[in-house]
């Protein structure tokens, strides 16, 4: 993991929240990594959209995710200011994939483009 993408997550979401945000369940069983992020809104936002890379060797690629729009993961739009809101997905982790490990970097993006919250976690792929 680049350690200024690492910073810049962290400032990010820092400025996002007010609140430290209590995540994850990692559960690897299954074929899918659930998700759940609590985050409290610094910002108004008419819509949520996903934005999630896997960093392998340092170098986000982009990983493909069901439904990218927020508003439909547990996201009640629009997002309201100093609202505490839960979003849940999942990640879809297909056999095809490489047995890999890696860091998976999942954003969530507000009207312009700006970091609602910012979290990384590990994804151990066993196929
Ligand atoms: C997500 O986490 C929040 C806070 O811990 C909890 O209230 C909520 O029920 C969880 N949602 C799901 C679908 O697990």
């Amino acid at each position: 993991m680049d350690f200024r993408v690492a910073s810049l997550c962290f400032a990010l979401f820092v400025l996002a929240s007010a609140e430290p945000v209590k995540y994850i369940d990692c559960g690897s069983q299954g074929e899918s990594y659930a998700v759940n992020v609590t985050f409290s809104s610094a910002v108004e936002s008419q819509t949520s959209k996903a934005v999630v890379h896997g960093v392998i060797a340092g170098v986000p690629i982009p990983f493909p995710i069901p439904d990218e729009d927020g508003c439909k993961s547990g996201i009640v739009c629009p997002i309201q200011k100093e609202k505490s809101y839960s979003y849940v997905n999942q990640l879809p982790v297909k056999h095809e994939y490489p047995s890999i490990k890696l860091v998976v970097e999942w954003e969530l993006k507000d009207d312009s483009g700006k970091d609602l919250f910012c979290i990384e976690f590990p994804v151990q792929i066993t196929s």
